[in-house]
């Protein structure tokens, strides 16, 4: 059997729905149909796993390749096994669990997202996807759907790059982005590698490249996400439809003054690298703030100054910037001038300056023929979406490097994400799950057709 898939993407026709922009596209006419999905069931899950890792002040802090971690995997785990799904635990973490098929080899399409917060995060982020994934199943289920590909639920494993500086470790794996030497790099503030990290939770390193999926494998991945931004609270839209997620280049700067007594010394013959460093901040602010750069976002998340003392000039800063946008040439020009303008602004006020990149990914632009699919099943349903872009990172951007991959939306309460305050209703969240739902059972039967059409070579 041969699979139109992967890289075959262009031959799936893109719906009517995406023949325009990124812009606004509300969803045409009648009124929005009733969610099947339970708002009760979602919101008692989303209670019961905010449970593990909770903090006293309220938030969670259930960090990547932790007890807590494993504990929320098993729990949800669980529940798939009470559904009668096959699920099992690759190298990395990532907690898999197979729901039908017809048993030959048929690509699967996958759900899912992750488990794991920030300190003192929420309960939304990522729980969200896990929560829709399970209830897509309950509903498939009561529904005696039976789909023709494996339906797979993946919980990934170490998305937050809170502990470790680096994110989406368990879906980097997956799509094979993983390698050995970066088992050892890996390391958290207490300088634990994430080998080490794996071993204490009884997972052996050296598996590690078993948790590749082969392409083949693979029909197609959505992952249900809460927005972590206001735009789709602030424009009343339900859903939103990733297009294009931001890349980011992330920039070390150090300015090296002079030390010196903050009496004695006259202006005029300071080397203040913390003014200098104030320079590069709103300069920063002013690049984004640029017309032609709009939609870029800069910002300065990190100042160290040395020796920080009331009555000692600054001699030594160092600080980050980080560059996000969704156009990668204007990416990296942009860190480029960063650094111009440091340049400049160094030699002007005599201090020296050091430039490093100290990460760097790409922006990825998300398959139009998935977009065009799950905005067919929103103007089906009555719902209002926009195709949107996505500053934050997730786990179906890596995975669309393996299986063509999708994101939907749902609106975060006061646009709050990573702190105590996160919150999506759990209407939301069923609406969300609905527009799941219904895209697995068209990428069912699309996938069937394609599957049954002749290859180029074969026809
Ligand atoms: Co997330």
């Amino acid at each position: 059997m041969t699979i139109a898939r992967g890289r075959g993407r262009t031959t799936v026709p893109s719906s009517p729905e995406d023949a325009g922009t990124t812009e606004d596209e509300p969803a045409a006419g009648a009124a929005a149909t009733p969610t099947r999905a339970d708002p009760a069931r979602i919101g008692e899950q989303i209670a019961r796993i905010g449970r593990i890792g909770a903090d006293p002040g309220g938030g969670v802090s259930r960090l990547a390749f932790t007890r807590e971690e494993r504990e929320a995997h098993e729990l949800v785990g669980g529940w798939l096994r009470e559904l009668a799904l096959e699920v099992r635990v690759d190298a990395i973490g990532n907690t898999i669990a197979t729901y039908g098929g017809a048993g030959d080899a048929r690509p699967a399409i996958g759900v899912g997202s992750h488990l794991d917060s920030v300190y003192h995060g929420g309960k939304f982020d990522g729980i969200v996807g896990v929560v829709g994934a399970v209830e897509l199943v309950r509903l498939l289920i009561e529904d005696e759907t039976r789909l023709a590909h494996p339906l797979r639920v993946v919980i990934f494993a170490g998305e937050e790059g809170a502990r470790f500086g680096e994110p989406c470790i368990g879906s980097k794996a997956a799509a094979g982005d993983l390698a050995d030497r970066d088992l050892t790099r890996i390391r958290d503030a207490d300088g634990v590698s994430l080998a080490e990290a794996l071993r204490s939770l009884g997972m052996e390193p050296g598996a590690v490249p078993g948790a590749a999926w082969r392409p083949a494998d693979w029909a197609a991945f959505l992952e249900l996400h809460i927005e972590q931004a206001r735009t789709l609270e602030a424009e009343g839209t339900p859903v939103g439809l990733v297009d294009i997620v931001s890349g980011s280049t992330r920039l070390r700067l150090v300015l090296s003054g002079r030390a010196d007594h903050s009496g004695g010394t006259p202006m005029a013959i300071r080397k203040d690298a913390l003014v200098a460093a104030s320079e590069v901040v709103l300069a920063a602010e002013a690049i984004a703030h640029d017309a032609r750069n709009r939609g870029a976002r800069l910002t300065v998340g990190r100042l160290d100054v040395h020796p920080n003392s009331i009555t000692t000039i600054p001699g030594l800063v160092s600080l980050t910037v980080d560059i996000r946008d969704v156009d990668s040439d204007r990416q990296r020009q942009l860190a480029v001038e960063v650094v111009r303008r440091a340049r400049a602004f160094a030699e002007r006020r005599k201090v020296g300056v050091t430039a490093e990149v100290i990460a760097d990914t790409s922006p990825v632009v998300l398959p139009i023929w998935i977009r065009g699919l799950t905005s067919g099943v929103c103007a089906e349903l009555g719902y209002a979406y926009k195709v949107m872009t996505s500053g934050a990172g997730h786990d179906a951007q890596v995975i669309n490097g393996v299986t063509p991959a999708g994101i939907v939306f749902v609106p975060s309460r006061g646009g709050l994400s990573h702190v105590p305050e996160e919150w999506t209703s759990a209407s939301d969240i069923a609406r969300g799950v609905e527009v799941l739902r219904r895209s697995v059972l068209r990428l069912d039967t699309l996938l069937g057709s394609l599957e049954t059409l002749p290859t180029a070579e074969g026809g």
